[in-house]
């Protein structure tokens, strides 16, 4: 088979590592790609939303599989648009990418198939907003309704706070046509977790649980990011967690939109917000988490291409998947200032002390690998804001902990950042529900 990854971040390359070690793969491109995945698959230089081109590559070369990693061409309708050529494409199209395009759907949704969530109100004028906010107070939560690259929710503390936030949305526009409509939503306390299926429209296989930690610095302070380090199990969701998230949210979602006539293919993955062992959905992403993707693959002992076609082909109803036992721990390396300004272009040192270790997985984000005068390829440089993904499997929480934290030692580049506290939160919840250290 020829497989075609879409995307360049550290999702990215581990979905190629993966796919790559499937038997039933001959070739792997990945457009653009990373400096990491140029190590495993052919980049190529198509940018992920130049549908267009993808269309016309994937036509040329024959490709048996597509796998689309971000967001934004799965809301624009590539799964539509390689489907009607024939070609066969992992994830949503384009009427349930909605469920991550529009939060206002996707809550829409959870309301019709009365799946627990926040209540919540709609807005397309802002003044009505700003009354309905005054009215419920603070804590409070703004959301634009559209994609805004992860930025478009704001949490807040105060009233005046929540009146900027509608503000920012709606009449500065800071993120476009997403902030025509807002949502206002009660604010939800707890702990957040992630869960990803594999679903065909009538199956649900569920994946590993694992928990993003998105504030940049440790505590979970300071502005959000795209995820600063990501581990998988998570503890908090302890058996009776998940089997509500499967019975309470994933189920009624996937059959209530099959009673629609809407069958969702691919991967569907909600980010939940846990309080007393009940879950509430916060979110649909209608595509693989970053960096969950990092934590969850490593653990996955079954081929992933196979997995993959029997979800395009409707074929997932016997499917099993087998899971390595062990904790997965992720560390991601940013380049200083993310989530604001940043530098490219700064020297990766110390990558090769990392090569041979085979308990040590280094995926790439924002790298790129330099060519000298004669196109030999050279160095590693700084190409983002998440630069790396440092990740290991441990038989303990702190086990995985200490490998990574230690490997890390090894990696040096100009103003790198990272949060010093990944694994913490899951060895507080394991000493306070008396497993120290153990594995739910
Ligand atoms: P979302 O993109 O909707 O998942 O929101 C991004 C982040 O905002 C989440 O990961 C939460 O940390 C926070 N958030 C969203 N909705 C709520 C809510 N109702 N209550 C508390 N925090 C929330
Ligand atoms: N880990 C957050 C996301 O993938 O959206």
């Amino acid at each position: 088979m020829k497989v075609l990854v879409i995307g360049s971040g550290g999702r990215e390359h581990s979905l190629v590592w993966k796919i790559s070690q499937s038997p039933l793969v001959q070739k792997l491109y990945c457009a653009p790609g990373n400096g990491g995945t140029a190590l495993k698959a052919e980049n190529i230089d198509i940018r992920a939303t130049d549908i267009d081109t993808l269309l016309a590559f994937a036509l040329e070369h024959r490709i048996d599989l597509t796998v689309v990693g971000p967001e934004a061409p799965l809301v624009d309708g590539i799964v539509d648009e390689f489907q009607q050529e024939g070609l066969k494409i992992f994830g949503p199209k384009k009427e349930l990418a909605l469920l991550e395009g529009s939060k206002v759907y996707a809550k829409q949704v959870m309301k019709k198939y009365s799946i627990p969530t926040a209540d919540f109100k709609i807005f397309d004028d802002p003044q009505r907003a700003k009354e309905y906010i005054k009215k419920k107070g603070a804590p409070i939560v703004v959301k634009a309704d559209g994609l805004a690259a992860g930025k478009g929710v704001i949490v807040c503390k105060s009233i005046d706070e929540a009146h900027a936030a509608v503000d920012l949305i709606m009449l500065k526009r800071q993120f476009g046509a997403a902030g025509d409509r807002v949502i206002i939503e009660d604010c939800l306390e707890g702990e957040e977790a992630s869960i990803l299926i594999f679903t065909d429209g009538e199956t649900i296989i569920p994946l590993v649980s694992s928990q993003d930690h998105k504030p940049i610095f440790d505590g979970d302070k300071g502005p959000n990011t795209g995820g600063m380090g990501a581990y998988a199990p998570a503890p908090l969701v302890n058996d009776e967690v998940f089997t509500k998230i499967i019975e309470e949210v994933f189920k009624p979602l996937i059959a209530g939109l099959k009673q629609e006539g809407k069958i969702y293919k691919g991967m569907l993955y909600a980010g939940l917000m846990i309080r007393e062992n009940c879950p509430y959905a916060l979110e649909f992403n209608v595509r693989f988490g970053d960096p969950e993707t990092q934590v969850i693959l490593p653990k996955l002992k079954s081929d992933l291409v196979e997995v993959m076609m029997q979800t395009v082909e409707g074929r997932l109803r016997a499917r099993k998947l087998q899971w390595d036992e062990k904790f997965c721990l992720c560390v991601v390396l940013a380049s200083g200032g993310y989530p604001g300004s940043y530098e490219k272009g700064k020297e990766i040192k110390g990558l090769e002390e990392l090569d041979n270790r085979e308990d040590i997985f280094t995926f790439h984000a924002g790298t790129r690998q330099k060519t000298d005068n004669r196109g030999q390829r050279t160095e590693f440089l700084t190409n983002g804001g998440r630069v790396l993904n440092i990740v290991s499997l441990g038989s303990t929480v702190k086990e995985a902990q200490a490998k990574v934290y230690s490997a890390i030692e090894n990696i040096h580049f100009d103003k790198m950042h990272y949060r010093r506290d990944i694994g913490n939160k899951a060895l507080k919840f394991l000493s306070q529900n008396s497993r120290i250290d153990c594995l739910p």
